[in-house]
């Protein structure tokens, strides 16, 4: 992988034992890796959850190797569930060091125009407003600290095109916010670090992320194009069954985060469609398909 110009703040001290981190989504998948690898490295892990079984189940792995864990319920779409845990985090430790935006759920790839209001609500609610929440309410914790990093869970779909439908939406705006963040950052010289990590496919249970849709949304409508976009469901199932773990991806953050890297990539099979982007849209476009 080519360099990267640094992230916005000297990140290296930030993954330190006694330091603290938050990291939503972590019942599962990415979230959970993160969360047992940053406890390896003596953090103390403010692990946070929509799901509240798996979040229990999650943090009990992660203390039974040692780990210093705090498990907070949480859905990050509420804004005042968020600020309840960040208050939960400074009561348990005192400061928090690193945030880890990573709670994510797929959602519906139908043509836009036939998705209900209350599914972009969904997706959105978690993808892009969990993470508006978490800077409201972390960011003036992060500044206070000598070291801290933002690590914004986005998607390779959140670098190129693709037909994913509200999910490629919500994860262009991750990158987007991350690089604002980056910039904001850096104009007023803090030295808060920004990552934005932009997986490609991760065996993780981000398949069967619908089992987090809300109960009060109407059953999906059967149509035509319901069935080609279940087609490319299937694809990216499929996809995410051959990719990484989330051991290896937690690798990457942690070594990204020490070498102040902003775009943490994770497969390298892409590299070619993310330079054609860049390509396409010099030249007019339109997008080509990103599995051509
Ligand atoms: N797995 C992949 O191939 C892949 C690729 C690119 C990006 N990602 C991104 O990685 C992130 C993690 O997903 P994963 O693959 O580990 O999937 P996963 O389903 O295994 O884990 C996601 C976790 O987020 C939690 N969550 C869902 N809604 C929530 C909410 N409202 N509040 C708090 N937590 C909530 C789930 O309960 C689950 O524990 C997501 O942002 C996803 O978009 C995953």
């Amino acid at each position: 992988m080519s360099a990267a110009p640094p992230a916005a703040g000297p990140s290296g001290g930030v993954i330190s034992p006694g330091n603290v981190a938050v990291v939503t989504g972590a019942a599962s998948g990415i979230g959970l890796g993160l969360s047992e690898r940053l406890a390896a490295e003596g953090m103390a892990v403010v692990m946070a959850d929509v799901e509240r079984r798996a979040l229990e189940g999650a943090a009990a792995k992660v203390g039974a190797s040692g780990g210093k864990v705090l498990a907070v319920p949480t859905d990050v779409s509420h804004a005042e569930e968020v600020d309840a845990l960040r208050d939960e985090a400074l009561r348990a430790y005192g400061a928090v060091h690193l945030l880890c935006n990573n709670a994510g759920v797929g959602g519906p790839h139908d043509p836009l125009w036939t998705i209900p209001e209350g599914d972009w609500e969904w997706v959105l609610g978690v993808n892009l407003w969990g993470v508006i929440h978490c800077l409201r309410a972390f960011m003036p914790v992060l500044l206070d600290q000598p070291a801290a990093h933002v690590v914004n869970t986005s998607s390779i779909f959140g670098v190129f095109a693709g037909a994913l439908g509200p999910y490629g939406i919500s994860k262009h705006a991750v990158t987007a916010l991350s690089e604002t963040l980056h910039f904001n950052l850096r104009e007023v010289g803090a030295t808060v670090g920004v990552s934005v990590l932009c997986p490609g496919a991760v065996k993780t249970n981000f398949g069967s992320s619908d089992r987090n849709r809300p109960a009060d949304l109407p059953p999906p409508v059967r149509t035509r194009a319901r069935e080609l976009a279940a087609a490319s469901m299937e694809r990216f199932d499929r996809l995410a069954a051959a990719g990484l773990e989330p051991a290896e991806v937690a690798d990457i953050v942690v070594e990204g985060i020490r070498s102040s890297r902003f775009y943490l990539l994770t497969s390298s099979n892409r590299d070619d469609a993310v330079r054609r982007r860049g390509e396409e849209v010099v030249a007019g476009g339109p997008p080509a398909p990103p599995f051509p």
